[in-house]
């Protein structure tokens, strides 16, 4: 019986259709008329057909591709990737987050405490695609940074604090590397050396060195030119003998490594409060219990994203 009621409603359903259309004029001649050889179909035939997407302009690549790295551990890279990433959702724009740091998987850690915190406090927290890597090698990063250039406007990563082959990669593929530094001339030696006693600059530091290779042309092909920023991450307070001298001697190596330097995220607690729970200063808008928005730190961090230049009309017009 439920074979005949299928039967009968498919059948009702091509009447549905619209008739296919008639031949009209005369039939083609048969056997056809032979097609007179010119060098382009000889080639044709010689070769397989052209396939119909090749006609096609390939679509670039849409997503802008930020990766925070410098191999040195407790910088703040991904306590400012994460700061990047929830501004951009904010702002509204489509952003996939990736790490690449597997052993720590801090910015994953802290999106997924931010579902949970979205939960318990009963509020919709805007976030991004959380992409996790199953094999955890190059060939994989590469694949699905491909297809989330496709899908996300933004892509973050969020590189471990050493070198590796899947961190080059990263950086390899970066539109924008932002570089979180610490007031410290420990902290500098990556980017490049400063003679204590004369100030003078000395050499390229290691990371520098791997951009620098990274930046070569011809060995990516990149749409738009490379942008690496080094930010001046958790300063104590401002002002200070060592804070201005670490700053003068990031301007003397930042012409040599090619880098621009601008104001990061200053040490604050509400940060490091906030950080755990997967929340920002920016989504006590919606959760007044768990303390109030202070005007300093939201001009500090409006200041960071402004200094990124990233292009994102949404963004840049919330940040004015
Ligand atoms: N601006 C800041 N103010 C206060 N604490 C910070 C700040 N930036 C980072 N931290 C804290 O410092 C530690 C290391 O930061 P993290 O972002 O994980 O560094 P990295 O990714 O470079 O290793 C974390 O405990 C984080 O909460
Ligand atoms: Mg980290």
């Amino acid at each position: 019986m439920r074979f005949f009621a299928r039967f009968k409603r498919y059948f009702s359903r091509q009447k549905l259709l619209p008739p296919p259309p008639r031949e009209t004029g005369a039939a083609a001649p048969w056997p056809p008329a032979p097609v007179a050889a010119t060098a382009r179909n000889a080639f044709q035939s010689a070769v397989s057909p052209e396939p119909a997407w090749l006609k096609y302009p390939v679509t670039p690549p849409k997503g802008h591709i930020i990766v925070f790295a410098n191999e040195k551990g407790g910088v703040g890279k991904s306590m400012s990737a994460f700061h990047t990433c929830i501004a951009l959702c904010n702002a509204g724009e489509s952003v996939a987050a990736l790490d690449v740091d597997l052993r720590q998987l801090t910015l994953h850690r802290a999106l997924w405490a931010r579902l949970e915190s979205a939960t318990e406090y009963g509020v919709k927290l805007p976030g991004p695609e959380q992409i996790m890597l199953a094999q955890q090698n190059e060939s994989e990063l590469e694949e699905k940074l491909r297809m989330a250039r496709i899908r996300h406007s933004f892509i973050i990563i969020d590189v471990g604090g050493h070198d590796s082959p899947i961190a080059r990669r990263a950086i390899f593929m970066a539109d924008t590397i932002v570089t979180p530094v610490n007031d410290s001339f420990i902290d500098l030696d990556m980017l490049g050396r400063i003679d204590p006693r004369s100030g003078e600059f000395k050499t390229l530091g290691n990371f520098a060195r791997l951009v620098e290779h990274l930046k070569e042309p011809g060995l990516a092909i990149r749409p738009k030119p490379l942008d690496w920023v080094v930010m001046q991450n958790r300063s104590r307070s401002l002002g200070t003998k060592n804070e201005i001298k670490v700053r003068e001697a990031l301007e003397k190596i930042a012409p040599v490594a090619g880098f621009r330097l601008v104001p990061g995220l200053r040490e604050r607690v509400t940060y490091r409060e906030l950080f755990p729970q997967g929340l920002t200063l920016f989504d006590l808008e919606m959760l007044p219990q768990l303390g109030r928005m202070q005007p300093q730190a939201r001009e500090e961090i409006w200041a960071m994203l402004r200094a990124l230049r990233l292009p994102s009309e949404a963004l840049n017009r919330a940040i004015e």
